[in-house]
């Protein structure tokens, strides 16, 4: 796959839809939804996200979904929501916070609300990402860390078909403080045989 020169040009799909989620961008007015959804489950949320606190109302939640929204456009990052078939409500959120548009190589990222854990929605829309990442955008590769104690979520990456590349010993710090130890995987182009 061709490095992308003028990301900024690039036609992609805003909106997925499947017999489970609705997967698309933000948009102006998400943010009681998105609130709602973090506002259900803080505690768990803030154990492995360093974002949490940043949604202390309706209000910041509306801000951040915009600055989301904005961000696609520009294509500085590829977030999006994942919403129930009638999008009333956020089951979560997913997409690429980190793009390098030469490679080009995806950095994943995800959460769902307590009430939607359980049931595979976040494995498929991890797998709608991934499609366009390898049909739409033409990745070369989608890649994650995640904490080794955060089992749901690397559970998750292995779910979906991505590979542990490595177990980096005391690599950072957690969201509290504390030294931790992290997985990271990835998922190549070639390993992507149209999952969805
Ligand atoms: C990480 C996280 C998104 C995983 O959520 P999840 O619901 O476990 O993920 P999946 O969508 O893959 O669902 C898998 C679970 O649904 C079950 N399931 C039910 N129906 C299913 C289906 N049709 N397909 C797949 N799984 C299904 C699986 O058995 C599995 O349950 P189990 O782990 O109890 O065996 C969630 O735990 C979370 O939001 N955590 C907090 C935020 C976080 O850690 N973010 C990542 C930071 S790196």
């Amino acid at each position: 796959m061709p490095a992308i020169e003028h990301p900024r040009l690039l036609e992609l799909p805003e909106r997925f839809e499947t017999d489970m989620l609705v997967l698309r961008v933000y948009r102006a007015g998400d943010g009681v939804a998105f609130f709602d959804a973090v506002d259900e489950d803080r505690q768990e949320l803030s154990q492995w996200l360093g974002w949490v606190d940043q949604h202390k109302s309706v209000e910041d939640s509306e801000a951040a979904v915009r600055n989301n929204a904005g961000k696609w456009i520009t294509r500085e990052s590829l977030i999006l929501g994942i919403f129930s078939k009638d999008e009333k409500t956020l089951y979560g959120g997913t997409g690429f916070h980190g793009v390098d548009w030469k490679v080009p190589s995806l950095e994943i990222g995800w959460f769902l609300r307590k009430s939607a854990r359980g049931q595979g929605v976040a494995a498929e829309a991890v797998r709608l990402c991934c499609k366009l990442a390898f049909e739409h955008i033409g990745a070369n590769r989608v890649w994650g860390t995640v904490d080794v104690l955060n089992d749901r979520s690397w559970r998750l990456f292995e779910r979906v078909g991505f590979t542990r590349e490595a177990h980096l010993r005391g690599d950072c710090r957690d969201h509290h403080g504390s030294v931790r130890d992290t997985f990271a995987y990835s998922l190549l182009a070639r390993e992507w045989p149209n999952r969805v």
